[in-house]
């Protein structure tokens, strides 16, 4: 029975030793939250493969939510865009969702782009943009977005 528990106990340590230097490489996972806006917008989920983003390196985003308000449509775009501490967008891409979606229903969109150059500190705001008229198309809408920060 004493060497039971003695060697139990050898493997508690044991087992403590070995998840110690496990959790200190787990790196942080950011968070996307709601945008700093005024407008009604839906707020996206989304996650990030390489994070934090790397200059240069393939960055993935899926990107995930449902619109309130907006059916997704053929044109309707997901965007990606980088912005720095002055508020300027010094990168941006995007994709169309070249489907319709209605509103009400769960999307997942996965969008692969090269990060730029990334500055000590910016912010990625990720937004589902559409035209109000889509007859008429005079400027693009943001119906969803999603913000985080990065560095500083
Ligand atoms: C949010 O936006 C307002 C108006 O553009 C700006 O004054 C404020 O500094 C922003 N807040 C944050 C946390 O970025
Ligand atoms: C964004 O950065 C990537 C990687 O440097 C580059 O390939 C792309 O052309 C840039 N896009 C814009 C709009 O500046």
């Amino acid at each position: 029975m004493k060497n039971f528990i003695f060697a139990f106990i050898l493997f508690a340590l044991l087992l403590t030793a070995n998840a110690a230097p496990f959790q200190l490489n787990k790196r942080a996972t950011t968070t996307f939250g709601p945008c700093n806006t005024t407008d009604p917008v839906d707020l996206l989920n989304v996650d990030i493969g390489t994070d934090p983003p790397v200059s240069g390196k393939d960055e993935t985003f899926y990107v995930s939510g449902e619109m309130t308000k907006l059916d997704i449509a053929p044109f309707t775009i997901l965007m990606i865009n980088y912005y720095d501490t002055e508020g300027n967008s010094f990168n941006a891409s995007f994709r169309d969702f070249g489907k319709t979606i209605k509103a009400g229903i769960q999307f997942l969109k996965v969008i692969t782009d090269p990060a730029p150059n990334l500055p000590d500190k910016y912010e990625i705001r990720v937004t589902v943009e559409s035209c109000t008229d889509t007859a008429n198309c005079g400027a693009l809408h943001v119906f969803a977005c999603a913000s985080a920060n990065f560095g500083g």
